[in-house]
């Protein structure tokens, strides 16, 4: 397994349109425990297939224990509004509060090619709407108000000189940023 790199805001891949998995290869096998790697890696819930340079329907999340490979997620169910503030592995050190569904139901194939339905409320529902919005290449701050994306445009200003290269590298077992 290996942490990947990170891309972080700007660079076009998370705004890419993404693929769906016709059927789980030995290398998507790969990609997904890399990616749960880089996840742990980052202290991050969720990761989506874009954040790593890909273009496949996929993401995982890991919430409270619970860990989910999701390939083609789709939401089918949803019920209620939360509001919780959200951060992103792409745009380190920025936040906002995002309105999202309380509860939703994801239909997916998971690491077996198995369909599966994945129910979750509260913080694995608006991971699960964060993740999914990543392969509809959807950022978070994209539902912010028009003053509140633009500021925190501005903290990102100050963060991005931080990854000249547009990657974020993690090393395994220090303290992510
Ligand atoms: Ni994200």
């Amino acid at each position: 397994m290996a942490v990947l790199p990170i891309v972080v805001l700007g660079d076009p891949v998370l705004r890419a349109e993404t693929r769906p998995v016709a059927a789980v290869t030995d290398e998507l096998r790969t990609l997904v425990a890399d990616m749960f790697e880089t996840m742990r890696a980052a202290e991050g819930i969720g990761l989506a297939a874009p954040q790593v340079g890909r273009t496949e329907r996929l993401c995982v999340v890991e919430v409270e224990g619970q860990a989910f490979t999701l390939f083609n997620p789709e939401i089918i169910a949803r019920e209620g509004t939360i509001k919780w503030e959200e951060g992103c592995l792409s745009i380190p050190e920025v936040f906002g509060w995002v309105e999202r569904a309380q509860y939703v139901k994801v239909r997916a194939m998971d690491l077996d090619g198995t369909e599966i339905e994945v129910e979750g409320r509260d913080l694995l529902a608006v991971c699960m709407q964060h993740e999914i919005d990543h392969l509809d290449g959807k950022l978070f701050i994209d539902h912010l108000s028009f003053l509140k994306k633009r500021a925190a445009m501005a903290a990102w200003e100050k963060e991005k000189g931080k990854y000249p290269t547009g990657l974020r590298i993690l090393v395994p077992g220090e303290k992510a940023e």
